[in-house]
């Protein structure tokens, strides 16, 4: 049987990735911080080949014990301070994490002796393009990291490379477009965006204040992106691939979808901070803009090409864009009913 660890096994990934992992007979191991607030974990599926291990990416004597126990088969690296705005606030702490944290786990790989025995899945991020001078942005485009955590990524993505080139690890960058799912944290956009507009349609909530409307990302769902870590390191030999849906969509474009599918229709008005969205049934402002929301620097544009991923691994993404919104509006709508109930 083979076994897996995951690290950031509460996040959203984490979840899904388990899922499928059980699903394929894996035993799946878990790192999760002591402090972990995740509710994620506890609603882990009931599995008696899943066990949970304490442990920090920041502390290289909990990996070492972790994964010295466990020698397992595949460590996917999914732990991560993942939040880009708050990267700006505490830059430390994520190069930290982020960066060195990723050089532990290879360190510990080599100085156990697991080069040949486990491979390893890195969570890298479509953030390393930035600043984009081109479009869509596949394997060969250049990187311009616009974020602290955007730059501690690009650390982790070229360590990853180089313990593959320079010790034979079957090492692995996922470059990953944003996904999105029922599990994300309200403290990403898509999910801000649907809870509010179904807390706003059951009379919950007033008012949704957001940044930057005119950000475009390429956003899929995350049970697609999880498969395709989980093919990468099935695949014959170690490499890079790029995970998008192939699609741009602006966050007010998410917004508007996202509001139908609660059942209001919003129409923009205005430019700039004072650009409003308002429900063309009652004329009231649903959706305002708050600069307090802006990043100090900015990604515009992401629009990913993953036909490398999909001729290679035969990955292919299922949820489409309008599909990712309507399951997680229906989701926080039924959600708020059951807490109302
Ligand atoms: P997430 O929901 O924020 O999950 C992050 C995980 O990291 C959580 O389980 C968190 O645990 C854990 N973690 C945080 N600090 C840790 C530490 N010091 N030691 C050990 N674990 C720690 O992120 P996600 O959306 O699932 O993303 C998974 C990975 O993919 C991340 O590395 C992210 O940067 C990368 N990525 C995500 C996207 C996307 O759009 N979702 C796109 C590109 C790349 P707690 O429960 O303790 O907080
Ligand atoms: N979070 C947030 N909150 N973002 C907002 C808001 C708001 O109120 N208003 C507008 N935005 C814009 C941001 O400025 C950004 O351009 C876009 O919405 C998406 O922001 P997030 O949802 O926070 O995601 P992200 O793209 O910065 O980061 C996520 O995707 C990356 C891959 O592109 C994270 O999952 C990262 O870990 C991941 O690497």
């Amino acid at each position: 049987m083979k076994k897996a660890l995951i690290t950031g096994i509460t996040g959203q990934d984490g979840k899904y990735l388990t899922r499928l992992l059980l699903s394929k007979g894996y035993e799946v191991h878990g790192l999760k911080r002591r402090t972990s607030t995740s509710v994620n974990v506890d609603s882990m599926p009931e599995s008696e080949k899943l066990f949970i291990h304490n442990g920090e990416l920041t502390d290289s004597s909990s990996l070492m014990q972790t994964i010295q126990k466990i020698q397992p088969d595949e460590i996917y690296n999914l732990a991560a301070q993942s939040n880009v705005a708050m990267s700006f606030e505490m830059p430390e702490y994520t190069a930290d994490l982020d960066a060195v944290g990723v050089l532990r786990i290879l360190e510990t790989i080599r100085i156990l002796g697991l080069e040949k025995h486990t491979k390893f899945f890195q969570a890298s991020t479509c953030e390393l393009f930035g600043n984009v001078k081109t479009s869509p942005q596949n394997e060969s485009t250049p990187f311009y990291p616009r974020s602290p955590y955007a730059i501690a990524k690009l650390y982790a993505h070229w360590i990853t490379v180089n313990y593959r080139e320079a010790y034979n690890i079957f090492a692995c960058n996922g470059i990953l477009f944003n996904h999105e799912s029922e599990l994300r944290s309200e403290s990403f956009v898509t999910r801000k965006i649907t809870m509010s507009a179904a807390r706003i349609s059951l009379g919950l909530q007033d008012k949704l204040f957001l940044g930057n409307l005119n950000a475009n990302k390429d956003w899929g769902h995350s049970e697609d992106y999880t498969e395709a870590m989980y093919l990468m390191l099935q695949n014959d030999t170690p490499d890079d691939f790029v995970i998008s849906s192939g699609e741009t969509h602006s966050v007010r474009e998410f917004a508007s979808l996202a509001f139908r599918e609660a059942g209001i229709n919003l129409e923009w008005s205005g430019e700039g901070i004072n650009e409003k969205g308002i429900d063309t049934d009652t004329g009231r402002i649903l959706v305002e803009v708050d600069p307090k929301f802006f990043r100090p620097s900015e990604v515009n544009l992401m629009l990913g090409d993953s036909s490398k991923a999909e001729r290679i691994l035969g990955w292919k993404r299922h949820v489409t864009f309008r599909e990712l919104i309507r399951r997680m509006v229906k989701h926080d709508i039924e959600s708020l009913k059951e807490e109302k109930n």
